[in-house]
């Protein structure tokens, strides 16, 4: 940008350009890894008739979703986000230890803090890496995306891991027929990596309209109160108004995906494919209609794993990958959509070609890596409880040490002296039965 056209200059006290800033040749982010992982147990349209008021038929024709995958007790978002996370490493053919940065978004982290991604970093073994959750709800992936690329772009770093990953079913009112039918769990992964190839992502839109914050809400630790009391809303618990959010969906995702389009001088005719956020078959339809482009160019599989917010995308994304849908060249558009409200768009081009060769090599360092970090998480948990122990509380408990084994040392030397007496006193008592017996009286001497 030139120094007329930059708003802030006359503002700014020019700083001093420092030796090691020299000038970068231009970076671009290529997406060169994907993978997916969603859980095993399968909850059919069929099933949720036996849980609240609601039909087979009524669920497919408002939304096309027929079944999505609940988590199992021992699956958390960290788990299946670490199992995404590691089949885009194998088509990436990247260590862990290579990656830069992890960004996971979410909408159902385990903790506030610490993050999911530090959960990931981990189990991973990714010890070169920074690591945060980044919330926008089920725009969050194509937020998290945009903030990659653009680090990348700045080349502060050139590796970076982000994956949308969502345990749905552990917060959905199961009393609820408007929303428990819509959601599901799973997770979806990225990497993406700096090269100075042109291509990757080519432009972003990000947007968010807090006006509507109350049309689709999953209140924690700090709601008001207030709010929860109002006898509609629970800690923990979504709620939504379905009509509000498919109003503002339908609005959005054309809207936004031209604005990227035109970013890099595109039409929506340019577009090989879409894949948006798997919300609702009706929705996604819709931004075919708005785009006036076939239903084809437009992923979905909603019917098999419905609403996985954050993860739908990357889930879309990897199973589009599979099914040989995108191929080098190609020019895909995401588009997220969701609480806050929020929405984003995204233009990419396909650069990716996956080497099988490769992946076979590095694939047991990756392995190597990933067993090296469940030993290190075990050993370093163990010797920090140690040596958190303050100077104090290490001479408190040296002293304790000492005072019990001085303690025991006492006991022990007394109890030995009672032996010893006790085997002298009998010693002693024996000796002077033997004398008596041996030594003849005076009389019997006399005589
Ligand atoms: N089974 C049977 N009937 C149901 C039902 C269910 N699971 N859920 C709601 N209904 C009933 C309602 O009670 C209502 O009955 P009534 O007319 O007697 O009051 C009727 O169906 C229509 O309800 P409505 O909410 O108007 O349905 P809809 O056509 O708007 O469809 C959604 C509901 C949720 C499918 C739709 O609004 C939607 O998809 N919205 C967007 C949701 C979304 O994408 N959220 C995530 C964004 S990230």
């Amino acid at each position: 940008m030139s120094d007329s056209n930059d708003r802030s200059s006359h503002r700014l006290y020019p700083g001093r350009v420092l030796a090691g800033q020299k000038p970068r040749p231009p970076r671009y982010a290529h997406i060169v890894g994907w993978g997916m992982e969603v859980p095993e147990q399968v909850l059919t349209n069929r099933d949720l008739e036996a849980i609240v008021d609601t039909n087979d038929e009524w669920i497919t024709t408002r939304t096309g979703i027929k079944e999505r995958r609940i988590a199992a007790q021992h699956e958390t978002t960290t788990t299946l986000a670490t199992r995404a996370a590691q089949k885009a490493l194998d088509v990436a053919d990247i260590l862990p230890s290579e990656l830069d940065l992890i960004i996971v978004a979410t909408a159902t982290p385990e903790h506030i803090f610490p993050s999911t991604a530090s959960l990931v970093q981990d189990r991973l073994g990714a010890t070169n890496a920074g690591a945060f959750d980044l919330s926008a709800a089920c725009s969050g992936f194509v937020y998290a995306l945009d903030v990659a690329a653009s680090k990348i772009r700045t080349g502060s770093v050139n590796t970076v891991l982000v994956i949308g990953a969502e345990t749905l079913s552990r917060v959905v009112d199961w009393a609820d027929r408007g929303t428990c039918i819509l959601f599901g769990d799973g997770a979806g992964a990225v990497v993406l990596e700096g090269s100075s190839v042109p291509g990757g992502i080519l432009s972003s839109v990000l947007r968010s309209d807090g006006t509507g914050w109350d049309l689709l809400t999953l209140p924690t630790v700090s709601s008001r109160d207030t709010y929860l009391q109002d006898g509609q809303h629970e800690m923990h618990r979504i709620y939504m108004d379905g009509r509000g959010v498919f109003r503002f969906a339908t609005r959005v995702i054309g809207e936004s995906i031209k604005e990227a389009l035109e970013q890099v001088g595109l039409q929506p005719d340019d577009l090989d494919l879409v894949i948006p956020h798997q919300a609702n078959q009706r929705i996604i339809v819709y931004a075919a209609k708005t785009l006036k482009i076939p239903e084809e160019r437009v992923y979905s599989n909603v019917a098999r794993y419905g609403n996985t917010s954050a993860a739908s995308i990357p889930i879309a994304l990897a199973e589009a990958a599979a099914e040989g849908r995108i191929k080098a060249g190609d020019i895909v558009a995401f588009v997220g959509f969701g609480g806050g409200l929020t929405w984003a768009a995204m233009v990419v081009e396909w650069t990716a070609v996956p080497s099988k060769q490769a992946y076979t090599l590095t694939r047991g360092r990756r392995k190597g890596e990933y067993a090296l970090a469940s030993v290190r998480r075990s050993v370093v948990r163990w010797w920090r409880r140690l040596m958190l122990l303050s100077p104090t509380t290490w001479i408190v408990a040296a002293r304790r040490v000492l005072t019990q084994q001085r303690a025991q040392f006492r006991e022990r030397r007394s109890e030995l002296r009672e032996r010893a007496q006790r085997v002298m006193e009998r010693e002693g008592r024996s000796k002077s039965d033997r004398s008596a017996d041996a030594e003849p009286s005076d009389k019997e001497a006399r005589e």
